[in-house]
């Protein structure tokens, strides 16, 4: 590297390093977080919701949201123990759990049933949230049985539930919404990885469904978030200062699930009716940079 090269990079690092530390003097070593909670006052009151793999992160805080405006709402996940806690920490009769692998096709409609009779009336709103991450394992380097350990759960496991539940709305003339978390990872091109791969699909899925269930009165849209602090991401393996500050995200902060737990119910409400077949990326500006 020439000598010009090398002083350009240094004087770059010394700037962002300049910029970190006015931070810190003034903030000091937190990123402060400053997001509202929309009260709608009960707008999804008398509503049912399913949420798949709503025992943490992402799919928690839309249950507590849900539950604050008035539904009453089914979490499903693979383990009991981690919906057991999520049922404490909520603490409300309107909050129901079920184990249900959305992998496992064949016990769709069994399950199905059994959530039904928890719930006691059919469900109005679907959330697609149940997904693996997949890391960044790439396309060289990609195996049979990663690929299809990450597509039965973020694509055949969702396709088939979502079938499921269309079919008894189509059936019962019953309007509906679904909502399918998806991630910005599925809306860059330069992904070749299956986890990107899968949450491409389900953004096609979106559009695709959007269209044809119009005419059915169910509405279907996404979210595709940046990084949420969740358990699923390596937040944990950060040091606790990178953690607070991320410079690769143009808003230079990881994103918190109550904020994608409010565009859901956004979506959820009536006040998006007109919105057919669109996955909204909330990212903090990341897509906008790749
Ligand atoms: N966090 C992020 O940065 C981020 C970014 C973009 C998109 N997303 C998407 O957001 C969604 C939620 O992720 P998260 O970050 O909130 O992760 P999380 O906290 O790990 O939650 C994922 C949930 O899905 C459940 N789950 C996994 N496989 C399942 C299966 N086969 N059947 C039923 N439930 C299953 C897990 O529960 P059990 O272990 O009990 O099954 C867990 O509760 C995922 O679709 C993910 O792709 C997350």
């Amino acid at each position: 590297m020439s000598i010009i090269n090398k002083t350009i990079s240094f004087l770059s690092r010394l700037l962002q390093t300049a910029k970190m530390v006015r931070r810190y003097w003034r903030e000091g070593d937190v990123v402060r977080v400053n997001i509202a909670q929309i009260q709608y006052g009960g707008i999804l009151k008398g509503k049912s919701v399913i949420i798949t793999g709503g025992g943490s992160g992402i799919g928690l805080a839309i249950a507590r949201k849900c539950i604050k405006e008035g539904a009453t709402v089914l979490i499903t996940g693979r383990n009991k123990d981690k919906l057991v806690k999520a049922s404490k920490e909520l603490n409300s009769p309107l909050l129901k759990i079920i184990e249900w692998d959305v992998s496992k096709v064949s016990e769709h409609e069994s399950k199905y049933s059994e959530a039904l009779a928890l719930v006691g009336h059919q469900f109005d709103i679907l959330v697609n949230n149940a997904g693996m991450l997949g890391g960044n394992r790439q396309f060289l380097d990609l195996t049979e049985s990663v690929w299809d350990e990450i597509h039965k759960v973020n694509s055949k496991g969702l396709v088939f539930l979502t079938q499921c539940i269309v079919k008894k709305w189509i059936t019962g003339k019953q309007k509906g919404k679904i909502i399918n978390i998806s991630s910005m990872r599925g809306t860059l091109g330069v992904q070749d990885g299956p986890y990107g791969m899968s949450k491409w699909s389900l953004n096609g899925l979106t559009q695709g469904l959007g269209l044809k269930l119009v005419p059915y009165g169910i509405s279907v849209n996404g979210i595709a978030p940046g990084i949420i602090d969740t358990e699923s991401i390596a937040i944990k393996n950060m040091d606790a200062k990178e953690n607070a500050y991320l410079k690769e995200i143009p808003i230079s902060r990881i994103g918190l699930p109550e904020e994608i737990a409010e565009l859901a119910i956004f979506l959820m409400s009536d006040a998006a009716n007109y919105i057919v077949g669109q996955t909204i990326i909330c990212d903090g500006g990341y897509t906008l940079k790749v």
